[in-house]
């Protein structure tokens, strides 16, 4: 590690410090560097505007949006807007989502990512939706194993969070499948689709980890 430090107290807390601004110069450009991540059937990897056909095939489809904050894309021009903020959201290093790529046809099936980091409590949040097609095989409880390995190892989290509405139970079923404990049910949390609804609180600690 790059904190090692010998000699006087005063090297040490300057050794400290410069390792602290490399850190942080680490962390301020992480989801501008986002790394491809792998598992067993999916590639993570950056989304580009070339992938707007394949984010159009299932943002189109109500069921997929049905529990989601984001609107059913009504035409392809909603998917590439879509898009923009992501890279925007790269190129500002802001937490942001890697697209699902299911490694046999090379498709963009879904994303996963970062709703929020917050760095004085090393905590941060995961959401993600997937094509309908892909629905039921395990494919989101894997990327989200992956994803919440590389905050622990990568962001050097503390705590990760995930909440999804109590009328959307197979999400909750990826979290805990993936190791995520429920914390409470936030009662009308959220104004969305045109009714307050309830939402789940799950969060998996440092600590919590095999
Ligand atoms: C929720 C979602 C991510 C699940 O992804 P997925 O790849 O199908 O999830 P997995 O296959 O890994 O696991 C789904 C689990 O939910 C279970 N499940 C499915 N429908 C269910 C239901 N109606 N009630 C309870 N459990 C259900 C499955 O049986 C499976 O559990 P099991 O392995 O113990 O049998 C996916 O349906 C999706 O993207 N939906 C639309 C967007 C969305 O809702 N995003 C989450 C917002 S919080």
């Amino acid at each position: 590690m790059c904190c090692r430090t010998g000699g006087s107290r005063r090297r040490e807390i300057a050794s400290e410090r410069t390792c602290g601004n490399a850190l942080n110069l680490f962390y301020e450009g992480l989801f501008t560097r986002l790394p491809t991540l792998s598992t067993k059937r999916l590639l993570l990897r950056r989304i580009t505007m070339a992938d707007a056909q394949d984010i159009f095939a299932y943002s189109r489809d109500p069921e997929v949006s049905r529990h989601v904050l984001w609107d059913t894309h009504r035409t392809i021009h909603d998917s590439r807007a879509y898009i923009r903020y992501i890279l925007r959201q790269y190129r500002q290093s802001d937490p942001s989502s890697w697209g699902i790529e299911l490694t046999a046809t090379g498709r963009l099936i879904g994303t996963i990512g970062f709703m929020w980091w917050n760095r004085e409590n090393n905590s941060a949040e995961i959401g993600y939706s997937l094509s309908r097609a892909y629905w039921n095989q395990g494919l989101m409880t894997e990327a989200l194993r992956e994803v919440i390995r590389f905050g622990f190892e990568e962001m050097r989290l503390n705590r990760i969070e995930a909440q999804y509405e109590t009328s959307n139970p197979a999400s909750g079923r990826v979290m805990e499948k993936a190791g995520m404990r429920k914390e409470g049910v936030l009662r009308g949390r959220l104004y969305n689709k045109g009714a307050y609804v309830d939402v789940a609180l799950h969060a998996i600690l440092r600590g919590d980890t095999p």
